[in-house]
């Protein structure tokens, strides 16, 4: 009898498993996926929903033991629909043959993983990134990414993250496009674009994530999965646009986030996720929590248990569930108790099964397992050339006195101090669980490179121990015995390139810092070099914004040149050098003192906005209100001068205008400039910016040459989102500034 209910078994097990592959045959995707739904246990339909951490060892079988154990059975009975961080050609093949050929319907697993800034050949940060306002090459950058990422066998990016964020305390700013909702939309856009492409079937595109949905940039006091509490205009003019823009980009997948926004947390969060996400927008595709959201809502005080947590998500229309054992444990029960309709998890399931068709795994569930793709398009020339082109244009020139910077090739005794300099590992940055250790390109390798004699000094060992995440990276608070070689040898250099600023692992999650100038001995070292030598350029590799007031006033030449990945040291020495002239813009403002944090440069007038020989104006009696380096700043070995501002009304019932100006590169060296376009909307019925980014353009404009700009606007750059969510559009005056940065004065005005 035993033996009799077990052929039957394997024999509707094999069917099943037929069947998948002739409901792929012949069908069209929707009658696929409502036939295969249609067969579905409430078990299988709910492990879909499921997401699971990788537990796979490549080398051999499943282990035996303890929870993995328990996880291999979930593949083999169909009760997981993903799995993140397990990646190489091997190990997908490995596991997604259990489900496949094992569980009764065989429905291929999505593997996520986070590629961020490439997999492993690595761009810059993303934050930097942005630096260089090209959209096109941002695109390509993830398109390579995504080329990487889908040769070693995934299929789905948790990227990008979208989250616009004003607080250089909060680690996370380096995942970002920065401040700005205009300059963060378009580059939301670009990476959508460069990571799923115009083909989601094909094997070099991958499936993208909008995260964190939403607010969680906003974190209070810049510290990782804090609260986020703000108001409705600055949710819908800031937060949630990127967010909009994916969706209408195609974007397959959207996560959720950890922080509470006004005392719900977002993966409980109805509103988000069931009214405007799926409802309004019209999103179809699914939503994953954030690693253990779910669960974590025990915590906000929000869920009572794990089985309430289930509950919260699932009805707020958080789909899949990321690592909190949520729905795996408990959603069952909660179906059956009537608390969830079975339509609500059909349709979830739908939407996850609708992307695993959109990307062709029923039809081949092994296409991203091509061992020959992953040996010959992984980390190789092509790629490291192609991360150079955008390394070289994120960079940005703080300052440069007296023309000090480029340096002369021939330029005698050049000294270079800090262990940074010869750093393979920090320029990797965050988020690069694809790349390893020592990949990249050092500075002191980027000089050698060109040809160029230096010495080097180590000066200061920034980090000591290991760095992991349980090590974390330790900061050299007193061994100054590199100090004296540093300070001999550079009273008898002509030229000193301190290279400063934070390890790697000094930005991203979990890394909030509430102080934001160089970590450990690095300041004190500088002002003693500088006390023997004036001649310094100072390079500084962070994460984020860093404080570089006492820099500024004392350092001739500051090049910021945050974490460039696999080429980063032959992207700064061609800057150094003059083979790249910088053309890099800030993304986020840099502060003059932490107490301005946040700081922006789109804020609200207030009412008293002085400057007043009274106290009583909004101000600080020991700081001006202004950034060290605003927003949209960035200098050139060139000049480049801007005139003759017209604005013309070209069509009056609908709102639009054509601005005009004349931009001249005025140096002797060819350059880039990134002009920006600015405007005010004077009287509003909700208060707005006294500046917002409208426009940008890139001109490339050889020495002497000048063009004539052209920006367009229209309502859909001049409206807004009143405090109800709805976009509107109020005529009145409106004035309208173009310029090199967000300090523009050049403007007029304007009445729509
Ligand atoms: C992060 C996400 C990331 C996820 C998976 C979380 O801790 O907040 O951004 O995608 O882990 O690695």
């Amino acid at each position: 009898m035993r033996i009799l209910t077990l052929l039957v078994f394997i024999l509707t097990f094999i069917g099943c498993n037929k069947n998948v592959q002739k409901i792929a045959d012949t069908k069209s995707p929707t009658d696929r996926i409502e036939i295969l739904l249609s067969k579905m246990t409430i078990e299988e339909k709910i492990g879909q929903m499921v997401q699971y951490n990788g537990f796979w060892d490549s080398t051999g079988p499943a282990p035996s033991e303890g929870d993995s154990k328990k996880k291999y059975e979930h593949l083999r009975t169909g009760q997981v629909g993903s799995v993140l961080n397990v990646s190489g050609v091997e190990n997908v093949r490995n596991m997604q043959k259990v489900v496949v050929e094992e569980s009764r319907l065989g429905i291929p697993l999505i593997f996520g993983l986070d590629v961020i800034h490439g997999h492993k050949t690595l761009s810059p940060i993303p934050l930097a990134e942005s630096a260089s306002w090209d959209l096109e090459l941002i695109e390509a950058s993830a398109r390579m990414a995504a080329k990487e990422a889908t040769a070693r066998g995934i299929n789905w990016t948790f990227a990008p993250m979208v989250d616009i964020s004003r607080d250089a305390r909060w680690g996370r700013v380096m995942e970002g496009a920065g401040e700005d909702v205009f300059l963060g939309t378009a580059i939301a856009r670009a990476r959508v674009r460069g990571f799923q492409g115009n083909d989601l079937s094909a094997t070099n595109t991958l499936a993208a994530t909008a995260k964190h949905f939403a607010a969680y940039g906003f974190a209070e006091s810049g510290r990782d999965y804090n609260t986020a509490d703000i108001g409705t205009s600055t949710l819908y003019n800031v937060v949630l646009p990127p967010f909009k823009a994916c969706v209408e980009e195609g974007i397959c997948t959207f996560m959720n986030s950890f922080n509470v926004l006004n005392g719900i947390p977002a993966t409980g969060d109805k509103f988000l996720q069931r009214e405007l996400l799926k409802g309004k927008w019209n999103f179809d595709g699914f939503i994953v929590s954030d690693w253990g959201s779910a669960n974590e809502m025990i915590d906000h005080g929000y869920a009572k248990d794990l089985k309430h947590a289930a509950e919260l998500a699932a009805n707020a229309g958080s789909d899949m569930d990321m690592e909190s054992y949520a729905y795996i444990k408990h959603l069952k029960e909660v179906v059956e108790e009537g608390k969830i309709p079975m339509e609500l998890i059909d349709d979830s399931v739908r939407r996850i099964l609708k992307i695993k068709e959109k990307l062709g795994l029923f039809d081949d569930p092994y296409k991203y397992c091509d061992i020959d793709r992953e040996k010959t398009q992984v980390f190789n020339q092509e790629n490291k050339d192609e991360v150079l082109e955008i390394a070289k244009k994120s960079i940005v020139l703080l300052k440069n006195e007296n023309n000090i910077l480029p340096i002369k090739k021939d330029q005698q005794n050049i000294l270079v101090i800090g262990e940074l300099a010869a750093d393979k590992t920090s320029p990797l940055g965050s988020w690069r669980i694809g790349s390893d250790d020592n990949t990249a390109t050092s500075v002191l390798e980027g000089i050698d490179n060109l040809g160029i004699d230096y010495h080097f000094s180590n000066g200061v060992k920034l980090v000591e121990g290991n760095v992991d995440f349980i090590n974390e990276v330790k900061i050299n608070e007193s061994d100054k015995t590199g100090f004296e070689e540093a300070i001999t040898n550079a009273a008898s250099a002509d030229l000193v390139i301190m290279v400063l600023g934070e390890h790697g692992f000094q930005s991203g999650e979990g890394r909030s810092r509430t102080k934001l100038g160089f970590p450990g001995l690095q300041q004190e070292l500088l002002e003693q070099i500088a006390e023997v030598n004036k001649n310094i350029i100072l390079v500084n590799m962070s994460g984020r914004p860093l404080v570089l007031t006492w820099a500024d006033e004392n350092i001739p030449a500051i090049v910021q040149a945050w974490q460039l990945g696999t080429r980063s040291g032959d992207a700064i020495a061609s800057v150094l050098f003059g083979e790249q002239n910088p053309c890099g813009k800030l993304p986020m403002s840099f502060p003059r003192s932490v107490g301005q944090v946040p700081i922006y440069y789109n804020k609200l007038n207030t009412g008293r906005p002085g400057p007043n020989e009274l106290v009583f104006w909004s101000h600080y009696i020991d700081e001006s209100n202004d950034p060290l380096y605003p927003f949209g700043y960035g200098l050139s070995y060139t000049d480049f001068t801007y005139s003759n501002v017209n604005i013309q009304i070209t069509d009056t019932l609908k709102h639009e205008i054509k601005v005009n100006v004349d931009l001249k590169n005025n140096g002797d060296v060819d350059g880039r400039e990134v002009a920006q376009l600015y405007i005010r909307d004077k009287v509003a019925s909700v208060s707005r910016p006294i500046k917002e980014l409208k426009g940008f353009q890139l001109a490339d404009l050889k020495a002497g040459e000048s063009t004539t700009l052209t920006f367009k606007l229209s309502e859909s750059e001049l409206g807004f989102y009143d405090n109800n969510g709805n976009f509107i559009f109020e005529s009145g005056e409106f004035e309208i500034f173009v310029g090199g940065s967000s300090d523009t004065k050049m403007s007029k005005t304007i009445e729509l």
